[in-house]
């Protein structure tokens, strides 16, 4: 089967004259989870941001499916661009609205201007925002305001909003950058079990190489702009560790335990049922 996504020959030269991605090409296949790693600068958030062209590539190809995401223009673009999720290290979540607010906003791409202008949300979208919040675990906090959340728990808002889209990429920049080790990996959980269970190809940049060797079915590093390795976790050895980072890095770990996030998430995913329940009956009598 044609890949995913193929990025062909793909160079961004900022107008300051960084050239921050300098002729890369690869191929990722249909339910890979593919780590991005490299030094700070190296262009993992330019490559990540050129593919769903938050980012205008300098040149290059960039085909989702055969289609060339950077020639697309107009309807087309917000097309593709649908076809695509995105988390952010920061969450960009609207932090005075509610989570469940929040995550609605990942469906708005895809409807009519007057629905988004009207804001009511079809029972559908209803369903599909509970359904997603009990995926991440945190339908119980779906009326919080979401910056009443924590950190890890924002995060997954960032996920089910993202998820909202059925997306068949997500694309992950750093998304666990601002949390502790513990929570990191209850997180990075939730994108792993996007990856398996429901298919989705995940593009995911990450600072520690023990997260990537833990998650990635496949590891691409980038330095100074190229493809400096694309292979398999374990066979990054010390060598090619050095030529990633440099001789005088030193490879660190990342503890592996349960969480507090991760028992409460036990704890949610029955409360979804109940929750959408009450939510549907409030909408019917309005
Ligand atoms: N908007 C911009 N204008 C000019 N130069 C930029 C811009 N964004 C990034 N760069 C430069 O492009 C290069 C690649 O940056 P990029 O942010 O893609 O790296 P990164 O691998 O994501 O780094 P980090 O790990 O710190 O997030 C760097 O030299 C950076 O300074
Ligand atoms: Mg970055």
């Amino acid at each position: 089967m044609a890949p995913i996504l193929r990025i062909e020959h793909l160079v961004k030269v900022y107008p300051t004259g960084t050239r921050a991605l300098d002729d890369v090409s690869l191929d990722v296949e249909r339910g890979e989870f593919v780590v991005l790693i490299g030094l700070s600068g190296s262009g993992k958030s330019t490559l990540l941001r050129c593919i769903n062209r938050l980012v205008e590539p300098t040149s290059g190809r960039i085909l989702l499916d055969g289609t060339d995401m950077a020639r697309a223009r107009g309807s087309e673009l917000r097309r593709m661009r649908r076809r695509i999720g995105m988390i952010f290290q920061q969450f960009n979540l609207v932090r005075r609205s509610s989570v469940f607010a929040n995550v609605l906003a990942g469906r708005l791409g895809s409807r009519p201007l007057w629905r988004t202008v009207a804001m009511r949300p079809t029972t559908e979208d209803v369903a599909l925002a509970f359904e997603n919040l009990g995926r991440v675990g945190i339908v119980g906090k779906a009326y919080s305001r979401a910056d009443a959340l924590s950190g890890g728990q924002q995060q997954r808002v960032g996920i089910a909003r993202a998820l909202m889209q059925r997306p068949d990429l997500m694309l992950a920049d750093e998304p666990v950058a601002s949390l502790d080790p513990a929570t990191s990996h209850s997180v990075m959980k939730y994108l792993e079990e996007i990856n398996r269970k429901d298919g989705i190809t995940v593009l995911c940049s990450l600072h520690f190489l023990s997260l990537a060797r833990r998650y990635g079915t496949r590891v691409i590093a980038l330095k100074d702009g190229r493809v400096a390795f694309d292979g398999k976790p374990v066979d990054i050895d010390e060598v090619r560790f050095k030529e990633i980072y440099g001789e005088d890095a030193v490879e660190v770990e990342i503890g592996v335990g349960p969480t507090a996030d991760e028992r409460a998430a036990a704890e949610s995913a029955d409360a979804t049922a109940a929750a959408m329940r009450a939510h549907l009956e409030t909408l019917d009598t309005h």
